[in-house]
């Protein structure tokens, strides 16, 4: 267990004025951003000054609760139509803001992730219904409503608001054609279609945004292989294999979107897994580093460094080997032991998996989310669980690169802090630094595991979200801000351009609902007994003096 002792000098304590990564990655809001730290008065300190700092206890309330001092509006529902065809979809996780134009960043485009999606709602297929049968029509809606939504929003006075009509509200869904950035085809193509198991994400320095396919296996299977090499197909959990006939390899991918026309590719070179994330770096000559990790257990911790200029094409993709402190380059040219597994370089990335355990990569506690540090540019990635090997709780891994280079093939990695009823949070998922480079987290108890006297979860109730201070007197202290909805999970925290607001999404309110007549959750109460996730705005002199804490 560390201490807050051991804590402080792993995260370092900040100092103002010490941001080092590029402003796009702190958040691309602030590329262009208009509010400076000179609008910060005597009086806006005074006034931040009065408000306490302090977090929330742990609550199995079936609201999202927030800390005093913050306050949420629901934004956008799952099924409010965003256009004359389309809808929000279903249990939204990443989302990303960009602003329209420099001049004004109150109005701008939320892309925002659908996860996955729940035949009983979406469908009114119930597999626990005996006689419950299920059509094309079904699968249909039901693909439909995962991938991402791209919504025009904008802010009059305090509060947000989603843009009805607008040209640039879209869905990218099951259905979306959407070409790999490949030269070679996969599995006889050279697009999918859709996009799915859309998780968390990332950002571009060029203001497109990378949505992750997690745990595609969920929707079209898995492709399996005999020692000598013969493909097979394991079918999925919804079956949506027996109505469309798409292989899985064309999910698993790192999928980038340009939220003003909808235009996505696929990202081949970064290889296919259950990717959570996509966190990207600019070096300084133009070329891109990508962190990405593997979200299931014993999987792995992976990076592209590209030989071009904004590519994420032509590059290397590296497996972490955090024991040696190495980063193992996946090239199938060099390397003999591949030559005898797999066909060729675009095989390999298709089983990367495979390609990672065969060189030595370490195996990690499920990798969700992956930040840069802007106050010291480390890199820190929440590991949430593994409970087959004993880590019930999780923990946050730190990595520093050698000499602080993201291009670099050595670094050093720590545990950072771990989850556990003495931190007061457990399952550390998604990941954000705010203003004064406090880290914000979410947390992703399984629903059954939560609130369930059998398992070691009982103390943190529903899950939540938290911060890491990192300023004054309560440095290295760990705060609950917000409590999720009964049986959900808070995901995809991303901040405004200002900083005033912390945009948030409620995933799977209600998900252990065995019938749609007796729901485990009603959020977001709006008076049709239906659980509906949805996004909301946070905002509040708590999330104001957060974001301040630096210049108090
Ligand atoms: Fe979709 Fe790894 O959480
Ligand atoms: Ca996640
Ligand atoms: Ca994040
Ligand atoms: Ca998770």
């Amino acid at each position: 267990m560390k201490t807050r002792r051991d804590f402080l000098s792993l995260i370092g304590k900040a100092s103002i004025g010490s941001f080092i990564v590029p402003p796009f990655l702190i958040n691309i809001g602030n590329a262009n951003n208009t509010v400076s730290l000179a609008d910060f008065t005597d009086a806006d300190k005074a006034k931040l000054r009065k408000i306490m700092l302090k977090g929330m206890a742990p609550t199995d309330a079936d609201d999202l609760v927030l800390a005093d001092g913050m306050k949420y509006d629901v934004l956008i529902r799952w099924n409010t139509p965003i256009n004359n065809d389309d809808c929000f979809g279903f249990n939204n996780d990443f989302t990303c803001y960009i602003p329209l134009s420099k001049s004004d960043p109150d109005e701008g485009l939320l892309w925002v992730n659908h996860e996955y999606t729940s035949p009983m709602w979406v469908s009114g297929y119930n597999r626990r219904k005996p006689d419950a049968k299920r059509n094309k029509a079904q699968v249909t809606k039901e693909m439909k409503s995962v991938g991402g939504s791209i919504i025009h929003i904008k802010k009059e006075g305090e509060k947000w608001s989603f843009v009805a009509g607008s040209k640039y509200n879209r869905r990218l869904d099951g259905h979306t054609p959407i070409p790999f950035n490949w030269d070679h085809k996969i599995e006889g193509k050279d697009q999918a279609i859709g996009t799915l198991a859309n998780c968390s994400g990332g950002i571009t320095p060029w203001g497109t945004i990378l949505t992750c396919e997690e745990n595609y296996d969920v929707c079209f299977g898995e492709c399996e292989y005999t020692p000598a090499g013969a493909r097979s197909v394991k079918n999925s959990i919804l079956g949506w294999e027996k109505y469309y006939d798409y292989p899985p390899e064309h999910y698993g991918w790192v999928v980038e979107v340009d939220p003003r026309t909808g235009k996505a590719q696929k990202h081949i070179a970064l290889g296919r897994c259950a990717h959570e994330c996509c966190t990207l770096v600019e070096l300084p000559d133009g070329r891109i580093v990508a962190y990405t990790g593997d979200d299931a257990n014993d999987e792995f911790i992976y990076k592209f460094i590209s030989s071009k200029p904004g590519s994420l094409k032509e590059g290397t993709l590296y497996v972490a080997d955090t024991k040696n402190g190495k980063w193992l380059p996946l090239v199938y040219d060099k390397n003999e032991k591949f030559k005898r597994v797999f066909k060729n370089q675009t095989d390999l990335l298709v089983q990367v998996r495979k390609a990672a355990r065969m060189i030595g990569g370490t195996p990690q506690n499920r990798p969700e989310d992956i930040e840069i540090d802007p106050l010291n540019g480390n890199i820190i990635v929440s590991l949430t669980n593994n409970k087959p090997k004993g880590d019930f709780h999780g923990s946050l891994l730190k990595i520093v690169e050698k000499d602080g280079k993201h291009d670099a093939l050595t670094f050093e990695a720590e545990s950072m802090l771990v989850g556990g009823e003495e931190n007061g949070f457990s399952c550390p998922d998604n990941l954000a630094f705010d203003l004064a480079g406090n880290l914000w987290f979410t947390s992703d108890i399984s629903g059954s595991s939560m609130n369930n006297p059998k398992k070691p979860y009982m103390a943190f109730k529903n899950n939540g979200l938290f911060v890491m201070i990192r300023h004054g007197e309560e440095a290295g202290q760990v705060i609950q801000v917000a409590s999720a909805p009964t049986d959900a999970e808070l995901t995809g925290p991303w901040f405004s351009p200002d900083y005033k607001t912390l945009f948030l999404s409620v995933q799977h309110p209600g998900e252990r609902t065995k019938t749609t007549r007796k729901p485990t959750s009603t959020w977001p109460h709006d008076g049709d007994n239906k659980p509906k996730p949805s996004v909301v705005t946070v905002q509040g002199p708590l999330l104001d003096k957060l974001n301040n804490l630096h210049r108090l």
